[in-house]
Order: structure tokens, then C-alpha cells, then sequence
């Protein structure tokens, strides 16, 4: 058996309420005990067994929080969509119609090529703290296409979701319907092996209601676990869509409509915010108080890709969240942790209670507030998965 204490810690998260009282279950001057890549013990570092543990690591009384989850990303696609951003800045508003250039360019990639790719960001996201990450196909939008990219994503992580129904692809742009069908068939029979999940693009320019629930009915009836982005670009039903079908998250959330809050209030559904995307695309932030005043579970992710938030970092999120959605340093990094893994129904990660997997960063400094307070600055000095440091 291995094990590694880890003592000296200024101050740990560990998210886990019966702790403090708080949601974020703090403890200064802390230690922790992992067994086989699992924490066995949490505590004050002057009480930590120390007894036949050889391996010792001394945080330096350095703040320690659990490895960030990012819910919610796009990393299987090639090429970038630099000169449309270049043109947002200058006044042009975002619109789904993006997603296809970057079809185009997908379609004509080599899985060697693809799985590079999403692996440079897989390691971008894991040195900003990310241990445990989601990944969505959807720039593929042919049956191979898709099956492909997801096979790719199974490379890279264990929460993959088929999203075939991203956009309309320009072959289908007269037929809707057509593509419809064959997202619920073939589509879906290609991809079920390759997926955990099953996510549909429910707003203007992309799916409408009553196809957005035909898609995610189909995957549920072959085994897929619904999430879905809703209410991006207007108000609309997929919040509501979401919570009927439970939905483990309704993801971007920037319309909302009173009747919308109450019902995710009432539900097991999360709301998952990514400014990364409104940052990018200037556009109107989600209403975060609204959905923490009405007691409405809320995860932060990156939504990385390469239209509109081309960045995996989750201190940025982080801040963004505090600074312009009014969350508190406490509320964003719960939600960039422990919410993430409500968001993908996991109780082994976002956390470091005992049983909990082994994963955390160490940061470069005494406390998590400065994430938000020095925005842009490298603070994450080492991070662990599963017991072994991968930074
Ligand atoms: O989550 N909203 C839909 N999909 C992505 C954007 C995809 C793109 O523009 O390439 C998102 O923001
Ligand atoms: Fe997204």
C-alpha cells in the first residue's frame, strides 16, 4: 500500500460541510493521509499519523483545494476561430453559425491529429488544476465524424458526450428534420459506445424545443445521460426541457425566466455557468444571484473551444465569476469543484473527504481568495490525480 501525508497545510478545502459548517469544510494548519490514491484521513496537521508513513510532503503552509471539475468543454476539433473573435471585438455579435467553419476544418482531420490537439489542452487544463475534465464531440455532425471524435475523447477522459446535435450541418440546412433523424439513429448507435452522455444545443440557430427532446429521449431510451445547453443566446425552453427530462445540468443559463428558477430550484438538475463564453463573446452575463437566492446548486466550467471561450483555465473562470458575476471567492471555487462534480453526478472527485480520489493542486499561496484576486497570475504550483503529482 502507498501512502503519502501531506501536512503543513495554511489552509485546506475540502468541501465537505460536516467540517466547519461551512460548504467549503475548511481547516487550518491541516494534513491529509492518501492510501492508494484515496484520501484515508483529513485533520489537524498536529494530530496526523505519522507512524509508518514515509512519505512525507511538506506544504509550507501553502493553500491546498481539490482539483478543479470542468464540467463542460468542446476539445475534439481542429483549427481556430481567431479572425471571427477579431470581428466580435469589433462589434460583430456572436451566432451559432460559427460552429460549422469549424466542422469543415474537423471533418478534414486525422484522429492522430484530433487526439494531439485535445491532448495539448488536456495538459493545459491539468496544469491550471484540472483533474477532472468533460469533453463533448459535435464538430464532426456525420455519423463517422462523430464516432470518431468521441473515440478520441475516450482517450482523453472518462466523461465524453456525444453531441451530434450542435448545430445543423450546411448538407442538412434545408432539411432539419432529416438531420434530426439521423442524430436519434445511426448517429446515436455510432457513438452510444463511445459516451456517458448525451447534450443537444437548444437555442436560436440551433435546435428547437420539440427536436431538442426527441434527441435527448432517444439517448436516454440507449442508455445516455441527458445535459444540455440552454437559454445561450435567448430565453427558451431548454431550462425547463432539462429539468422534465433530468437533466444532471442545464448548461450556460443566460436567459432566465422566473418560472425557469423555480423549477430548477424544485429539481436534482444543476445550473452550470461558463463566463468564459459571455467574457469572449461580450455578451450579457447569467444571473448567478438569482439562481443562489432561490438555493439553485451551481457548477463554473470552462466551456473550452474554439468559438466562444477558447480557454481552459478555471482561475480565470474563477475570477470572472467573482468579479463580474458577483460570486462569492468562497461560492466560485465550490462551484468549480464540488459543483462540477454534482454537474457529472461523480461523488469521488470535487471534494477531499475521506474516500474521496486523491486529487488537488497546491497553490502558491496561503489562501484560495487570491484565484480571484490576482487574476491572471500562475498560482497553482503543483497538482495531483489520483495520489500521483501530474504537475
Ligand atoms: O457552448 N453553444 C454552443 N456551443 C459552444 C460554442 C461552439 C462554437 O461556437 O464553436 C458553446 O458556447
Ligand atoms: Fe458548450
Amino acid at each position: 500500500m502507498t501512502s503519502i501525508l501531506v501536512e503543513n497545510i495554511g489552509l485546506l478545502v475540502t468541501n465537505d460541510l460536516s467540517i466547519d459548517g461551512t460548504p467549503l469544510g475548511v481547516v487550518e494548519n491541516a494534513a491529509f493521509l492518501i492510501e492508494n490514491g484515496a484520501i484515508a484521513w483529513v485533520g489537524n496537521s498536529s494530530s496526523a499519523p505519522r507512524n509508518d508513513v514515509p512519505n512525507r510532503i511538506d506544504a509550507q503552509g501553502r493553500c491546498i483545494i481539490p482539483g478543479f471539475v470542468d464540467s463542460h468543454t468542446h476539445l475534439i476539433f481542429a483549427g481556430d476561430r481567431s479572425r471571427e473573435f477579431r470581428a466580435r471585438m469589433q462589434g460583430e455579435p456572436y451566432s451559432a453559425g460559427g460552429i460549422n467553419y469549424t466542422v469543415e476544418l474537423t471533418r478534414q482531420a486525422s484522429n492522430g491529429q484530433l487526439l494531439q490537439s485535445g491532448r495539448r489542452l488536456i495538459a493545459e487544463a491539468n496544469a491550471s488544476g484540472t483533474t477532472t475534465i468533460e469533453c463533448k464531440s459535435g464538430y464532426g455532425l456525420t455519423v463517422e465524424d462523430e464516432a470518431r471524435s468521441l473515440v478520441v475523447a475516450r482517450q482523453l477522459t472518462a466523461e465524453t458526450t456525444f453531441l451530434g446535435a450542435h448545430a445543423i450541418p450546411m448538407e442538412y440546412r434545408d432539411n432539419p428534420e432529416e438531420y434530426v433523424d439521423l442524430v436519434c439513429g445511426p448517429m446515436l448507435e455510432a457513438a452510444r459506445p463511445h459516451a456517458k452522455w448525451i447534450d443537444v444545443f437548444c437555442d436560436k440557430g440551433a435546435f428547437t424545443g420539440e427536436q431538442t427532446r426527441r434527441i435527448l429521449r432517444a439517448g436516454i431510451a440507449r442508455g445516455l445521460l441527458p445535459r444540455i445547453h440552454a437559454n445561450q443566446l435567448e430565453p427558451g425552453e431548454g431550462v425547463q426541457i432539462g429539468v422534465e427530462l433530468g437533466a444532471a445540468s442545464v448548461d450556460h443559463v443566460s436567459h432566465l425566466s422566473d418560472g425557469d428558477i423555480a423549477r430548477l430550484a424544485g429539481s436534482q438538475t444543476l445550473a452550470t455557468l461558463l463566463p468564459g463564453a459571455e467574457f469572449s463573446t461580450r455578451s450579457r452575463y447569467p444571473d448567478a444571484r438569482r439562481l443562489f437566492e432561490a438555493g439553485v446548486k451551481v457548477a463554473l466550467a470552462s466551456d473550452c473551444n474554439p468559438g466562444s471561450s477558447y480557454t481552459t483555465n478555471m482561475p480565470f473562470v474563477i475570477a470572472i465569476a467573482v468579479r463580474d458575476l458577483h460570486f462569492s471567492p468562497e461560492e466560485a471555487i465550490w462551484s468549480a469543484t464540488q459543483g462540477g462534480a454534482m454537474a457529472l453526478r461523480r461523488r469521488d472527485v470535487g471534494h477531499l473527504g475521506v474516500t474521496a480520489s486523491a486529487d488537488f493542486s497546491i497553490l502558491s499561496t496561503t489562501s484560495y481568495m487570491h484565484l480571484a484576486y490576482r487574476p491572471g497570475v500562475p498560482l497553482i504550483d503543483e497538482v495531483w490525480r489520483n495520489g500521483s503529482r501530474i504537475k
